[in-house]
């Protein structure tokens, strides 16, 4: 199995601009591409703080022997907790790199992939929380449907359902190839160079890891543990993400609203948290070419201004 090959690696250690001396999250360690980049830069003072939820990720960690990294088996959603347990108040860089590791993508038994025959569980943490195949058991056609369609933008959400209601009353659909026959069956168009069933694991797993909860919970948590001037990374890898991502930041970096009939000048408006850094970066043509996972990623960056 091939280990993880790190995306936008120069580019978000560098947009983080790590001072020797400081204090990083990496909320998404995965195999530790970018964390040791930070390690890497970081003074015998700095401090490193690693999460993941997945419990591999986590083993792959500890193999690290480094005094200055500090280690923690949880979600990113409980970043604030996280940064407490480290004994630190607040930190000067927060790096998130969305989406899926290769060895999670790439082991059978993990069952994100369609690309081999395995059990359908596609928890990034498997240590807690439903299947996927749990999920598709106990739940009805049309909350089947509905996550299709929202997570997957798939349009034929409501026939896939359908599809799977009816394999789901001969037996279990618990297989990933399983899955991915019933998907393609009930698709009555194919998008090119596309899987029929890409959109539906898509959507079952954003579903299964509340991915979308999950960043809309921790961005908010960033405002509080980011010190003045501290930067904010995301890379995203699909519209849905970088959507919220997009918002989060431009939200925060705009002054609040002018209440209305309030005699307040511009100045005495409330101040913005963020300040957005250049436009969103995107990986090189050669970054592509040695790594077609790269392809859709975007990478967002803001700081963190004085309150
Ligand atoms: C793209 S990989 C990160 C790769 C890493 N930057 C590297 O260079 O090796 C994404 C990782 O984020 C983890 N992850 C995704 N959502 C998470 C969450 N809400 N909380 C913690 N970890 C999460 C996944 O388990 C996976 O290991």
């Amino acid at each position: 199995m091939r280990s993880h090959q790190t995306v936008l690696l120069e580019e978000a250690v560098e947009a983080l601009r790590v001072k020797a001396d400081g204090i990083y999250v990496d909320g998404t360690f995965g195999r530790g591409g970018h964390s040791r980049a930070i390690l890497a830069r970081l003074s015998s003072l700095g401090k490193l703080i690693a999460l993941d939820r997945d419990p591999l990720a986590i083993a792959a960690a500890m193999e690290i022997a480094d005094p200055r990294l500090a280690v923690f088996h949880a979600q990113f959603g409980a970043l604030r907790e996280v940064v407490r347990r480290a004994g630190v108040t607040h930190v000067d860089g927060v790096l998130l790199d969305l989406g899926m590791s290769s060895p999670q993508l790439d082991q059978a038994d993990r069952g994100f992939s369609f690309r081999f025959d395995g059990p359908l569980d596609m928890r990034m943490d498997t240590s807690r929380g439903q299947t996927a195949a749990q999920w598709l058991e106990q739940s009805s056609e049309q909350e089947i449907g509905e996550v299709i369609r929202r997570y997957g933008e798939e349009r034929f959400a409501k026939q896939i359902a359908r599809a799977i209601i009816a394999a789901r009353s001969r037996g279990p659909v618990d297989r990933t190839r399983q899955l991915a026959a019933i998907v393609a069956k009930a698709v009555p168009t194919r998008e090119p160079h596309q899987d029929p069933a890409t959109r539906t694991f898509q959507a079952i797993r954003i579903h299964i890891n509340q991915e979308l909860e999950e960043l809309a919970v921790m961005l908010p948590q960033c405002l509080e543990v980011l010190d003045d001037g501290g930067r904010l990374v995301v890379i995203s890898f699909h519209s849905l993400d970088d959507r919220i991502v997009k918002q989060f930041m431009r939200t925060h970096s705009q002054p609040g609203a002018l209440p209305a009939r309030l005699p307040l000048r511009a100045h005495e408006l409330p101040k913005p948290h963020l300040k957005l850094i250049g436009k969103p970066v995107f990986p090189s043509e050669s970054e592509v070419a040695a790594n077609p996972r790269a392809r859709s990623a975007v990478m967002r960056v803001a700081e963190r201004i004085a309150a």
